[in-house]
C-alpha cells in the first residue's frame, strides 16, 4: 500500500519546511506514525523517496528512537520510567504490578490490543517519581502508586 496522498503532502511541505531532507527525518516518522499507530517495514523506503534520503538511513533513526514504533502497538501505549529516580522511588513495585495486572511483559500488547508496555529512559518526571508516560496525548501520569495506577488504567480506551 503506498503513502495515502496527504501524507506525501505533509512530507513534502516538511522537506521545504526544514531545507534539509535529514532534518526532517524524525518528524516524518512521527507523522507517519501519528497517522497510522506505528511505522511498517514497508513504509521506510516509501518515507525515504519522499524525503530523498535512504532508506538505511531512515530506517536507522527510526530504530534509533524508542517513541518511533516498528510494530503496531495498542491503544495506550504506557511508557513506564525505569530511570534512576523511579527507581528509588518505587518503580519495580510499579513494574511488577503492571505486568501482572496486564499479563504482559515490556514490549509487548495485552491479548485485547488495549496496552502496550514499553520501558523507557528518564520520562522528564523525576519529581513526581515513579512515573511513566501514557496514551497518545503522551500525559505524564506519577507518582505512580496501586490506586493511581488503577485510575489510569480504568479510563484507558
Ligand atoms: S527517572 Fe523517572 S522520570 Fe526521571
Amino acid at each position: 500500500m503506498t503513502l495515502p496522498p496527504v501524507l506525501q503532502a505533509q512530507l513534502r511541505d516538511l522537506v521545504a519546511h526544514e531545507g534539509n531532507p535529514r532534518a526532517a527525518m524524525l518528524e516524518s516518522l512521527r507523522l507517519v506514525q501519528a497517522a497510522e499507530g506505528w511505522v511498517s517495514d514497508d513504509r521506510i523506503p516509501q518515507i525515504a523517496a519522499e524525503l530523498g534520503v535512504t532508506p538505511a538511513e531512515l530506517d536507522a533513526t527510526a530504530s534509533f528512537y524508542s517513541l518511533i514504533f516498528r510494530r503496531p502497538v495498542g491503544r495506550t501505549v504506557i511508557l513506564l520510567c525505569d530511570g534512576a529516580s523511579c527507581g528509588l522511588n518505587g518503580a519495580d513495585a510499579i513494574r511488577d504490578a503492571l505486568m501482572s495486572r496486564l499479563g504482559i511483559g515490556y514490549g509487548q500488547t495485552t491479548p485485547d490490543g488495549r496496552f502496550t508496555l514499553i520501558n523507557s529512559a528518564c520520562v522528564g518526571g523525576c519529581d513526581r517519581a515513579p512515573a511513566a508516560v501514557i496514551g497518545p496525548d503522551r500525559t505524564l501520569v506519577g507518582p505512580l502508586t496501586a490506586d493511581t495506577l488503577n485510575a489510569v488504567l480504568e479510563e484507558a480506551p
